[in-house]
């Protein structure tokens, strides 16, 4: 159990970029697989596909996808981000806003009031990684009477799950890309069908340099608990 604990625990984001030279090694990619394979899904339904992309020209065409920010991005995101590392402390959720280039950062943000170096460092090129898991969700194995497909999509976050902890436990970083999933071209770049929608994709790899280190916060097991009756 403390074993299992630690490797959730050190589970995180690494957004750094990953030495291209230095491949995952196919039997730990089988193994990242294989913890998909056996992810709990709604009804068993395993609605997913996985797009496994190592071709350095299929990358290199997929990091080439301008990836545009919405404003009801910058706004809804700027809501949740802590200005120093005492403010994240305090609120436990969200992120720091050092993550983000200056002009996310202000509360009057305006898409066609940026200058051009703003609109520069918005195209932020996606970092470098050996491979790109593209997950695939496929709505027509829908979970029975679920409105939405609500525990379809949960489902899915299963599957992101046992690939994180996998890939946390082979000593591999893993990086959510989830900018990748609007707009065609990942879809049309990989072949993928129409009727099929991307659910995240994940950089993953090995850091070109030692990872940065960040402030990771969570709420408090008691702030989200509630024994027998909800309580606001
Ligand atoms: C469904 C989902 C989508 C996410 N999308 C992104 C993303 O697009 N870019 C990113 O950098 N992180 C993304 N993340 C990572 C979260 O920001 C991250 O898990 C959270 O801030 C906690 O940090 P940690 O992973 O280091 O514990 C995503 C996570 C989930 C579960």
């Amino acid at each position: 159990m403390a074993e299992m604990m630690e490797l959730i625990k050190s589970r995180r984001s690494l957004r750094a970029p990953y030495d291209r030279g230095r491949p995952v090694e196919p039997e730990k990619l089988a193994q990242i697989l294989e913890a998909a394979r056996w992810s709990p899904t709604a009804h068993n339904m395993q609605n997913f596909e996985i797009v496994v992309v190592d071709d350095p020209g299929v990358l290199d065409a997929i990091a080439r996808i301008e990836r545009p920010v919405s404003e009801t991005f910058i706004r809804e995101n700027y809501a949740q981000l802590s200005f120093s590392e005492e403010e994240l402390l305090q609120r436990k959720t969200g992120v720091l806003g050092s993550m983000f280039p200056p002009s996310w950062r202000r509360p009057d943000f305006r898409l066609d009031e940026l200058d051009a170096e703003e609109v520069a460092a918005m195209r932020r090129p996606l970092p470098a990684s050996p491979l790109l898991l593209v997950v695939v969700y496929d709505p027509s194995r829908r979970a029975p009477a679920s409105e939405g497909d609500f525990l379809g999509i949960v489902s899915l976050g299963c599957v992101m799950e046992n690939m994180w902890l996998a890939t946390e436990s082979l000593g591999i970083a893993m990086h959510i890309v989830s900018s990748l999933s609007s707009g065609g071209e990942v879809k049309e770049i990989l072949g993928i069908p129409k009727r099929l929608t991307i659910a995240f994709s994940c950089r993953l790899g090995y850091p070109e340099s030692p990872p940065p280190t960040y402030l990771r916060v969570r709420r408090e097991v008691a702030d989200f608990t509630h024994h027998n009756r909800y309580r606001d």
